[in-house]
Parts: structure tokens; C-alpha cells; sequence
């Protein structure tokens, strides 16, 4: 979804902001939190307004290994001016002026200079974001999946998402990509940008500046992607086009790309808002027969396709539950913020698990009694490992 959708909306919120922490998340591990610029020398910038390489952000959120590595701190959700950007575009829906400033994650500081106990290599999942969308407002879905145990990166795909703020506070704006042949030219430059961001990966100084605490090591052998609405479709197109790349998941995005005609030999799950399948969505019904190997559909009842953003856990934090939030249930869904969090988080898990080997949850083929807001559309599962 644009974010311009979000604007028809106009409810009023009368309160201020206050500082407002998210939840810790539910996980095993505590989980530390960096940011770094990368800059693609072998692309140039196809939405650059004068000739220059591609540049990206990306945040990585990594298990501190056990939560007695973890010293507690909060941190900003977003850097300054992406804050006021984001609150000044969400005011016209009633968001009281600093609710983005005013956001914290809670994450966790690591003593890199302690010793470091043999540990697990971590599975590593990169993400990417909706049209439009920042990869900011993802941050507390990365921090819940990585609190299960994996590496998880985001990625800020300039041009693409409203603002993207580097390091040296300079500001990248969305240019305007919305034509079919825009969005697939924006699916493809995605791609690169995953495939350099995994390129990266073996790259010490990257790695160090990233994961400078991480107690054990990335799997390299072991990378699954997913992404959000448009990330969707990249996510989709690097499992066709990258074989780093294991499996993948589309949370509630249209396919756009060669993944339409070639389909995918790979394991890939979908996500739905309620009452989005093959049927509405052309895309949909185009590439599910052309998943060759695992593969699940779920939907999730209350929910539409801005709950796969924070916003249902941003707008708890902030505590805006009043009546009026009905008027954003179009946009945002009636889910709950935490319960959307635990179902993701589970079912990600569980296909991610599953296609590396272990044993199928329930969940992934029928009902269950934890998640009955959870319908499982289509399941075929094949045996993996
Ligand atoms: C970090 O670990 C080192 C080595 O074990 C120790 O000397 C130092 O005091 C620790 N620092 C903090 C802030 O805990
Ligand atoms: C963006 O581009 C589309 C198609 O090229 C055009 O219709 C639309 O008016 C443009 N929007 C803005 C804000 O420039
Ligand atoms: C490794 O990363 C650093 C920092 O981003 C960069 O300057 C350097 O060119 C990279 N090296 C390679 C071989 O990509
Ligand atoms: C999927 O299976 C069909 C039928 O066996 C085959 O034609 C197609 O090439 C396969 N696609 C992929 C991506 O492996
Ligand atoms: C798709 O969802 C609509 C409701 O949005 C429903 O009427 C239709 O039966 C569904 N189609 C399939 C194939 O499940």
C-alpha cells in the first residue's frame, strides 16, 4: 500500500506524545541493534537525479546469544529528521505531533570486549520493505524474529521509501515510482540491492560494523528472505535469481517480475490480509501453480495490509486504542499489536524451520488452537534436509 493511502483517513487524536517504549520481544535471546551505509560500486542509481553510485542503508538486528548478554537500553525507532518526515505525514490521520520522535526500541548493548563462548551460527533473513515504506517501520518485527535466534537485515531502498536518512544526516526522498513498468524496474534494482547487500556479508569490516557483538557467526549456508507488500516481490525475485537464497515469504504483496512467468523451485509462504487471495489478486493466481516446492498460503482474520507494518504495535505503544482508531481499521486491521507480532513471528519461524529440516507445526496445514485467527488458504509440504 502507498502511503498516501493512509491519508484519506482523518480521525483526531486530542493527547500528546509521550515517550513511549516498545514491548521487549518475547524470544530466547536479547537482541542488539546497528546501522550502516553501504555503497554499490558496481550500480549506478537508477532514480539518482545526476549520475552516482547506488547507495543503501541497511539496520541489523542480531541474538545477543542469552539475555545475560544483554545491557538493557532504549534506543530512538527512527533518527531525527525520518521521525519528523513520518509524523508530519501522519498527522492528517491524527497522530499528535512527536509520536514518531517520541518511539523507543528497547534493545541491548553487548560487551564486545568480553569473551566470546563457542556459539550457534545464526540463520540469516534479510527483509524488505513495502512501496513507500521506510524500513524503520519494520523494526519491531526484525527485533521479534531475531529474538528467535536469527540475523535479522533490513533494507532501505533509496528512491523507493519516503525518506531514507544516511548516516551523515543527508536525506533521500521517494521519487514517484508508480507505473507497472516503474514498480518492475523497482522489483529488479531491489534485487541487486539484496544480492549486494549478501555479497557484503563476507565483507569483515561490514560484518564487524554490523554485528560487532554477535556472539557466534552468520550461517552463510542458511539465508531465507521475506519482505512486505512490494518486498514481497523482491523477496520472490532473489529466491529466483540469487541461490544464496533458500526460501522466501511475501507478506501480502503483489508479484511483479520474472518470478510471474518462471515461477519458483524453491520453498515460499504467503501471508493475506483477510479476504485477499487468487482471486482478487491476478498476481497471486499466476504464480502459485508455478511454486514447485513447499509451499503455504495463510490469512490472517483482522488484519489488512498495513498490519503487516508496526503500525498495530506502534499505535498500542502509543496507546491510541480509542473508538476512533475505527476509522483506521480500513488501513491497519483490527488485530491486536502484540497478538500480530506473535503470529508472525511463529509462522515465519515455522515455514523457516520446516524447510530447513525440522518437523512441520500444525499451523502450517490446518488450524490450531493457539492461532484460530490463522486460516491456512493452501499447504503443500514436501520433505526437506
Ligand atoms: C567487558 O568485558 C571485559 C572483559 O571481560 C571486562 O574487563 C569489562 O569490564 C567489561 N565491560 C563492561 C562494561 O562490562
Ligand atoms: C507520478 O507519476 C504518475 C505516472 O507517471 C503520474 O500520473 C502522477 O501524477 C505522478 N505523481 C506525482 C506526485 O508526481
Ligand atoms: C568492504 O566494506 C567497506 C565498508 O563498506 C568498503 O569500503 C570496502 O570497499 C568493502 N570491500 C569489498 C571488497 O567490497
Ligand atoms: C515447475 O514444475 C513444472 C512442471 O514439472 C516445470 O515445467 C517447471 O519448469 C518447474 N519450475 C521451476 C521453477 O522449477
Ligand atoms: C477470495 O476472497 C473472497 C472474499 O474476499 C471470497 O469471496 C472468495 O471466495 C475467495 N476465493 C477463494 C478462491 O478462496
Amino acid at each position: 500500500m502507498l502511503l498516501s493511502q493512509f491519508f484519506v483517513a482523518t480521525a483526531v487524536y486530542a493527547s500528546n506524545a509521550v515517550a513511549a517504549t516498545l514491548p521487549t520481544p518475547s524470544g530466547p535471546h536479547g537482541v542488539a541493534f546497528a546501522t550502516l551505509e553501504l555503497i554499490n560500486p558496481k550500480l549506478l542509481d537508477p532514480w539518482a537525479p545526476s549520475k552516482s553510485l547506488r547507495r543503501m542503508m541497511v539496520s541489523g538486528f542480531y541474538p545477543t546469544g542469552n539475555r545475560k548478554h544483554c545491557q538493557p537500553k532504549t534506543i530512538p525507532y527512527m533518527p531525527p529528521s525520518t521521525a519528523a518526515i513520518y509524523d508530519k505525514m501522519y498527522s492528517s490521520i491524527g497522530l499528535p505531533p512527536g509520536s514518531f520522535e517520541s518511539i523507543k526500541l528497547p534493545v541491548c548493548d553487548v560487551n564486545i570486549t568480553a569473551k566470546r563462548p563457542n556459539h550457534p551460527q545464526y540463520p540469516v533473513l534479510l527483509f524488505s520493505p513495502g512501496l513507500g515504506n521506510s524500513r524503520l517501520l519494520y523494526g519491531a518485527m526484525a527485533q521479534s524474529l531475531a529474538s528467535q535466534g536469527y540475523v535479522v537485515i533490513t533494507i532501505d531502498h533509496p528512491y523507493d521509501a519516503a525518506v531514507v536518512e544516511f548516516p551523515d544526516g543527508s536525506l533521500t526522498l521517494a521519487a514517484n515510482i508508480s507505473t507497472v513498468d516503474q514498480i518492475t524496474r523497482a522489483v529488479e534494482v531491489h534485487r541487486k540491492d539484496a544480492s549486494f547487500l549478501l555479497d557484503q556479508l563476507h565483507n569483515t569490516t561490514v560484518t564487524h560494523q554490523l554485528f560487532a557483538g554477535l556472539r557466534g557467526s552468520l550461517d552463510l549456508g542458511n539465508i531465507k528472505m521475506l519482505g512486505h507488500s512490494l518486498g514481497g516481490a523482491t523477496a520472490a525475485a532473489v529466491v529466483l535469481q540469487d541461490d544464496r537464497v533458500h526460501a522466501g515469504i511475501n507478506l501480502d504483496g503483489t508479484f511483479f517480475g520474472p518470478v510471474l512467468q518462471k515461477g519458483l523451485d524453491l520453498p515460499f509462504m504467503i501471508f493475506a490480509h483477510q479476504g485477499k487471495n487468487e482471486s482478487n489478486d491476478p498476481s497471486w493466481a499466476k504464480v502459485w501453480p508455478l511454486l514447485n516446492s513447499s509451499k503455504v498460503q495463510v490469512a490472517i482474520d483482522g488484519t489488512q495490509h498495513g498490519s503487516y507494518v508496526d503500525f498495530p504495535i506502534l499505535l498500542k505503544t502509543l496507546g491510541l486504542k480509542s473508538a476512533r482508531l475505527a476509522e483506521l481499521e480500513g488501513l491497519i486491521g483490527t488485530v491486536e499489536g502484540e497478538r500480530m507480532l506473535d503470529i508472525l513471528t511463529t509462522y515465519i519461524k515455522a515455514f523457516f524451520d520446516f524447510v530447513g529440516g525440522k518437523p512441520a507445526y500444525a499451523g502450517l496445514q490446518g488450524p490450531t488452537k493457539d492461532f484460530p485467527e490463522v486460516d491456512v488458504i493452501h499447504s503443500s509440504l514436501v520433505k526437506h534436509g
